[in-house]
Formats: structure tokens, C-alpha cells, sequence
């Protein structure tokens, strides 16, 4: 991974054995001898020497150090060990979400909803969007409580906010086999034979910097089950992209199974952006409601910030717990 081993003792930590990976990083079990308590080290993946990666790394850690809340995995410190990058998180000992199979009671599927959303609605208040939420990158405390992970797809806006359009091309994308891992960067711009384009030419929002400054090309990155049809054109995350991808979280915990989930993967990004995505239909009318808005197709007709949804699937949640009530 990294092209060297996995030190015993890492920056006063002791290293011990593998928690997880994903497509950036491989995450360990550490310990803090002096405060005594467990933390995960997460070393980013290093394929190469690229600029991009260390870029990565820096956003990734600032990200979570910007954030800090219950549902957050907290961050306690980012280093490097000759080529090696790594993060020093609060250490999470329940698993993934992902882990749970669904669907699952109404109940605990909403209790953890509104646990993401209230992360989500501290990082977008902090300009961070999350831009890969997904039930492998929320874990669970030991008491159940839900915590963001993986801001390595994150965007922070801070306060510019571009309305820069220009024209970009999306092309054949290279689809990957349907896979609920995040898949590599797929530039949006120029790729393949023009006879295979699954969209012709549109204009989208240009991916912009802190300081207004045009980033180039866009990188199409994200899990494809949870990627919200402006994603697929070649937008960067926003609010309203996280908001969709709780929809496409709670359908799943509900429905125990995404949204577009008879879709082929080489279908999936057309149908995503063609064709609405499917009723909850395990779920009550309220609730429905709320994923349905959340898995609007156009950005503007989902809710209009993580808080939106926030008050909205409380207020179903507190519909459907009334109800479950007077009925007992
Ligand atoms: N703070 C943590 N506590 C416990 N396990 C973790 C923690 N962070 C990550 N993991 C484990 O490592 C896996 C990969 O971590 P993640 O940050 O999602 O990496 P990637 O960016 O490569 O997807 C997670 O799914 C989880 O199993
Ligand atoms: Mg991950």
C-alpha cells in the first residue's frame, strides 16, 4: 500500500491490527499509552507520488478538524512518516452501518437517519460537504449512536459559493461494475468514443476553490448507489448532494435494498438521471415523503439544506412513533 510495513509504534502510538480499508486508505487499531484509549490510524493509500493524493490528505484531515460533533469521527492529529500519510482518529467500536443487514426496524432506521443528518447539518454549517455518505463510512458507538467517517471526498466551500458555469462534456464514463465501493476518479471531460455518450454536451457548475478559482477538468467520484444524478453530470458536492444520499441511505435501511438496485451498472448513471427514483414503499406515507423529496432529481427540489430535511424526518418520525403509540 504504502510501499513500506506498518510500524509497531507510530508517533507514540501503538499500531495494532486492521480495522477496515476502503479505496483510500487502510485504517488500524492504535492505542494511546498516555491518555490509555484506542484510536484508529487511517494510512492513505499511496499509489504513486501525486500532488493530488497529499492534497487529499491535507482537505481530508481539515475537513473532520473543521467539524466537530457527536455524529462526527473526530480527528486528534495528521502526520507523515517518511512517505507514509496518515490520520489519528477517535476510534469507533461498533462497526460499519453497512455491517447491519437490512432493512431494519422503522424505528432504528430513522433514529440513525436523524443521527447522520444532524452530523451532516454541523459539517454544511461549517462549509464542509461530506460527498461520500454511505453506510460504510457511518460507524456505530457500542451504544448505537452513529458517527460520519471518510471525508476524503469532501468539498469545503466556506463562504464563496461560484455560479461560474461552463460548458463541459460528459463523456463515456468508463462506468465500473455496480459496486457499493467508491469507484476511481473518472474525469468528466473528453473520455472515450463520443459514439457510446450516455449524455450529450450540457453546462454545469465549474468546480471551484475557497477563492473562486476554477479547479480545472471535474472528477466524477463517489459510490454510485448513493451518487445524486447532478454528481453523475460532472457537478462537485453540495448540501442538497448529501441530502440525496441520505434518501438513498434511509431507502436503503428501510427497503433493504437501493433505490436503483435492478438497475445494470452500465444503465445505472442514465437511469439515475432519467428516471425518478422508486417509491419507499415499506415505508409510512411521512416517511416516504421525506426520502422522495431527498431523492428528488433536480438539486432544487430536494430540501433545501441538511437542517430542512432534518426538521422534516422528525417530524415523520414523531408521526409514525404517535401513531405506533396509540395503537398499543
Ligand atoms: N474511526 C474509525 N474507527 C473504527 N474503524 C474505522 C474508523 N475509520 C475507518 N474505520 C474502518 O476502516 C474502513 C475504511 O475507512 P474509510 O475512512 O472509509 O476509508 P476509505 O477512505 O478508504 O473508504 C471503514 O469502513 C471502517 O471499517
Ligand atoms: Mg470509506
Amino acid at each position: 500500500m504504502t510501499g513500506r510495513s506498518i510500524p509497531e509504534v507510530l508517533d507514540g502510538y501503538q499500531v495494532y491490527g486492521e480495522l477496515g480499508e476502503g479505496y483510500t486508505g487502510q485504517v488500524f487499531l492504535g492505542h494511546d499509552p498516555l491518555l490509555d484509549r484506542h484510536v484508529a490510524i487511517k494510512f492513505l493509500r499511496r499509489d504513486k507520488n501525486s500532488p493530488y493524493q497529499d492534497q487529499q490528505f491535507v482537505k481530508e484531515a481539515r475537513a473532520i478538524a473543521r467539524v466537530q460533533h457527536r455524529n462526527i469521527a473526530a480527528i486528534y492529529r495528521a502526520g507523515r512518516l517518511d512517505e507514509m500519510r496518515y490520520l489519528v482518529l477517535e476510534y469507533i467500536s461498533g462497526g460499519p452501518l453497512s455491517a447491519i443487514k437490512a432493512p431494519l426496524a422503522l424505528e432504528q432506521a430513522l433514529s440513525l437517519s436523524l443521527g447522520v443528518v444532524r452530523g451532516l447539518v454541523a459539517c454544511h454549517r461549517r462549509g464542509v460537504v461530506h460527498g461520500d455518505v454511505k453506510p460504510s463510512n457511518i460507524l456505530l458507538t457500542r451504544h448505537g449512536v452513529p458517527k460520519l467517517i471518510d471525508f476524503g471526498l469532501s468539498v469545503y466551500r466556506g463562504s464563496c459559493f461560484s455560479t461560474m458555469t461552463h460548458s463541459l462534456k460528459v463523456g463515456s464514463l468508463c462506468i465500473p461494475p455496480r459496486t457499493s465501493r467508491r469507484f476511481p476518479p473518472v474525469l468528466a471531460e473528453g473520455l472515450g468514443d463520443s459514439s457510446k455518450d450516455m449524455t450529450s454536451e450540457i453546462d454545469v457548475t465549474a468546480d471551484i476553490d475557497a477563492t473562486g478559482t476554477e479547479r480545472g477538468p471535474r472528477l466524477i467520484e463517489g459510490t454510485p448507489d448513493y451518487m445524486a444524478p447532478e454528481i453523475w453530470k460532472g457537478f462537485s458536492a453540495t448540501p442538497q448532494s448529501d441530502c440525496y444520499a441520505v434518501g438513498a441511505v434511509l431507502y436503503k435501511l428501510i427497503e433493504g435494498c437501493v433505490p436503483f438496485e435492478d438497475v445494470m451498472a452500465n444503465d445505472l448513471a442514465t437511469a439515475v438521471q432519467c428516471i425518478d427514483a422508486p417509491r419507499a414503499t415499506k415505508a409510512p406515507p411521512e416517511v416516504a415523503d421525506v426520502i422522495a423529496r431527498s431523492l428528488a432529481r433536480q438539486p432544487e427540489e430536494r430540501w433545501s439544506s441538511a437542517e430542512a430535511l432534518y426538521v422534516a424526518l422528525e417530524q415523520a418520525s414523531a408521526v409514525e412513533m404517535l401513531l405506533k403509540k396509540s395503537m398499543h
